[in-house]
């Protein structure tokens, strides 16, 4: 992916309602952060531009919803086309955070999240980055701190490869897989499926979504 810099997204992110300077500010009181307490929070893990994001949570506006996303100039063109479309006044419950996926840990206390969503991760082709994928162990081993024990995590990927890697190590981890697709889209499995901007292209171009839900509950191999 070609990222074009953008000079004002500090300003853009610091002025911004959704965005949170510091997330480990809130570590264990997310629920209580947003202006009514919120039963459940949910996290994407590298949100992009917020488009599905933002659309979980105009649809469920009783649930907690919040963005990760590591590059700035990404996350500040979200911010400025969510603005744009005026929308920020029915979002109370979305939260944008700029950080990578390796600090989750010293923002969210564990078991303080219900939902993880990974879409269309960075997929990382090359064996020696394979420890930079959002599947990789290290990785895992995060989401099942910060999941409640009935937590999910989500994936969807147009990457085969990756989609076969992250099964093999949630299974090597001991998560239960719940769901599985290779034609999210063709299945009918999610009917309730929001699109993710990648998902929109990808689908445009004839190409399958594969889908997985995973649980953290097995016991089994915590490291
Ligand atoms: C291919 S894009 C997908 C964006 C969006 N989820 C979608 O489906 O349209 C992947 C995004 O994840 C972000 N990302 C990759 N690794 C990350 C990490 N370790 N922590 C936070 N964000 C990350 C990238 O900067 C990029 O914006």
């Amino acid at each position: 992916m070609r990222i074009r810099y953008m000079k004002e997204a500090p300003r853009i992110l610091a002025d911004s309602p959704w965005v949170i300077a510091d997330g480990r500010t809130y570590r264990g009181e997310w629920a209580r952060s947003f202006d009514s307490r919120m039963e459940e929070i949910c996290l994407e893990v590298g949100c992009g531009m917020g488009r599905f994001i933002g659309e979980m949570a105009a649809r469920h506006p009783e649930q907690g919803w919040i963005g990760l996303e590591r590059i700035g100039s990404v996350l500040a063109r979200g911010v400025k086309r969510l603005e744009a479309a005026g929308e920020g006044e029915d979002r109370p419950n979305l939260r944008f955070l700029l950080g990578d996926a390796a600090e989750l840990g010293e923002i969210f206390q564990e078991g303080e999240l219900s939902r993880v969503y990974l879409n269309f991760s960075d997929p990382w082709p090359k064996e020696r980055h394979a420890k930079r994928r959002l599947t990789a162990p290290t990785y895992l081993d995060i989401y099942r701190k910060i999941l409640k024990e009935d937590g999910i995590l989500q994936m969807k990927t147009d990457n085969e490869i990756l989609f076969d890697f992250s099964l093999a190590r949630l299974q090597e981890k001991g998560w239960q897989i719940l769901r599985q697709s290779r034609d999210l889209h063709g299945s009918g499995i999610l009917p309730d499926n929001v699109m993710t901007e990648y998902e929109e292209k990808f689908a445009k171009q004839g190409k399958q979504i594969c889908f997985l839900q995973a649980a953290p509950r097995s016991l089994a191999k915590d490291s």
